[in-house]
């Protein structure tokens, strides 16, 4: 959260205070505290170590510092006024925890083990090698091509499409929450329903603990505003804001005062400014970002699918309707099909392919085939609407082929394996 991004020194030596210390065990000798990563306000993260698997893990320590404080290892009630309250919210935590391990989803983080120790909660998490999102947004020398951060929504939106369909709210989207794994997928942490049991249970702590200015929709702002998985998409669409303007949106509390006074949205809308991203693309970022509910996408689902709408306008699949063209592709099936089974080898082959041989397998191949290779070597610009097709239909097929020979392998590389495939048969040992 905010206090913890911003630390300064002491704060951080604060923070460290309330933390357990390095090298503490939890759970017997089951797991060894690394070191404190953040401090949220409402509970400790920390690196560690599972020593019965021998791998690195994350702990979440439920730790809301409102109501409780560090005797020894020990949380506990600030007073025991709070008792019940910090009771509620420890059930709360588990009951999450246990939520986020129901879903099992490549892009949530994945929930281990919960346990109760030192009179509180925790929760063990994988721990993802990589970096979040503000971190990626505020590294000047790091750039996300517009492809990478459509791919990236498309994820994200899965992962919370996932989380809605579970009768959950994540209510802390923003770019400190979503991580990008070492291989750039990324992976959304830190769910903010306990936290949200928290501040219902005092309103001191509501404003510190619930709303992260920028991210929150408005409804946050207030007592017993209604929240709703169009709440989670604003979050969202104000986190990919940020990422593809570079700046974080205006404070929605702003946004509604202005709104209110009938004055113009501070809030500039993202179409129209970025021309390297499809333009309904940004539209959709600009429609989750409605101030109104009800005036934004209502769903994961729904935003999911008008993405897709765009990627079918630009690539459209015209073959389909087209008789002509529809009756070339067949034919060059048929008559790789034929050629296939008149000329391909029924041995397996034991020996590379040297150079000769190659050369005498190019003149049997039919003439069509080397201006196929000649014409797609060539750049995407100057595909024929019949090799653009071929290309899609061999990406498709590509993953049902799981035993090819030597020869064939190579083959693909140079044409399209795949418009024959179904008649070639792996040749018997
Ligand atoms: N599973 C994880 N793997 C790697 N780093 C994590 C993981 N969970 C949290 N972190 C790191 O710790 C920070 C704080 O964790 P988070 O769960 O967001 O708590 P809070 O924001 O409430 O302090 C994250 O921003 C991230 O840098
Ligand atoms: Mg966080």
């Amino acid at each position: 959260m905010a206090t913890a991004m911003n630390a300064g020194v002491d704060e951080e030596a604060e923070e460290r205070s309330e933390a357990l210390p390095d090298g503490t065990s939890l759970l017997g000798d089951q797991f060894t505290i690394d070191r404190p990563l953040s401090n949220g306000g409402f509970g400790i993260t920390y690196l560690a170590k599972d020593n019965f698997l021998d791998r690195d893990v994350v702990i979440k320590e439920c730790y809301p510092e409102v109501f409780c404080q560090r005797v020894g290892q020990n949380v506990l009630v600030r007073s025991s006024q709070y008792q019940d309250k910090y009771r509620t919210i420890i059930e709360m935590f588990m009951r999450e925890a246990r939520s986020i391990a129901k879903m099992r989803h490549p892009n949530i983080v994945g929930v281990h083990r919960i346990f109760e120790d030192n009179h509180t909660a925790y929760m063990v998490l994988d721990l993802i090698q990589g970096r979040d999102l503000l971190g990626v947004i505020n590294d000047e020398r790091e750039t996300i091509s517009p492809e990478r951060v459509k791919e990236i929504l498309i994820k994200v939106l899965d992962a919370v499409d996932l989380v809605h369909q579970n009768d959950l709210l994540h209510r802390d989207i923003s770019p400190d929450n979503i991580l990008l794994d070492k291989w750039g997928s990324p992976v959304l942490i830190d769910f903010g329903a306990a936290r949200e049991e928290a501040s219902r249970q005092t309103r001191a702590v509501s404003a510190v603990l619930i709303v992260k200015d920028g991210y929150s929709p408005q409804e946050f702002y207030f007592a017993g505003g209604k929240q709703s998985p169009s709440s989670d998409l604003y979050a969202l669409g104000a986190t990919f804001y940020h990422l593809i303007s570079g700046v974080a949106p205006p404070n929605s509390q702003t946004r509604m005062a202005e709104f209110a006074g009938k004055n113009p949205d501070p809030c500039e809308p993202l179409a129209g400014r970025f021309p390297e991203y499809d333009a309904v693309f940004l539209e959709t970022i600009d429609r989750a970002m409605q101030i109104l509910p009800r005036e934004r996408i209502q769903s994961a689902n729904e935003w999911l699918n008008l993405i897709n709408e765009e990627g079918k306008r630009v690539k459209p699949l015209r073959m389909r309707t087209n008789d002509d063209l529809g009756k070339t592709l067949t034919r060059l099936v048929t008559e790789t099909n034929e050629y296939v089974l008149n000329s391909q080898p029924r041995e397996p082959v034991t020996q590379p392919v040297g150079l000769a041989q190659k050369a005498t397998e190019a003149a049997q191949l039919p003439s069509w085939v080397d201006e196929f290779n000649r014409e797609t070597s060539e750049g995407d610009e100057q595909k024929t609407e019949v090799e653009r097709l071929a290309a899609m239909a061999q990406a498709a097929e590509a993953e049902k082929v799981d035993m090819l020979t030597e020869q064939s392998k190579r083959k693909k590389s140079r044409w399209p394996l795949s418009l024959f495939k179904s008649r070639y048969k792996k040749p018997s040992p």
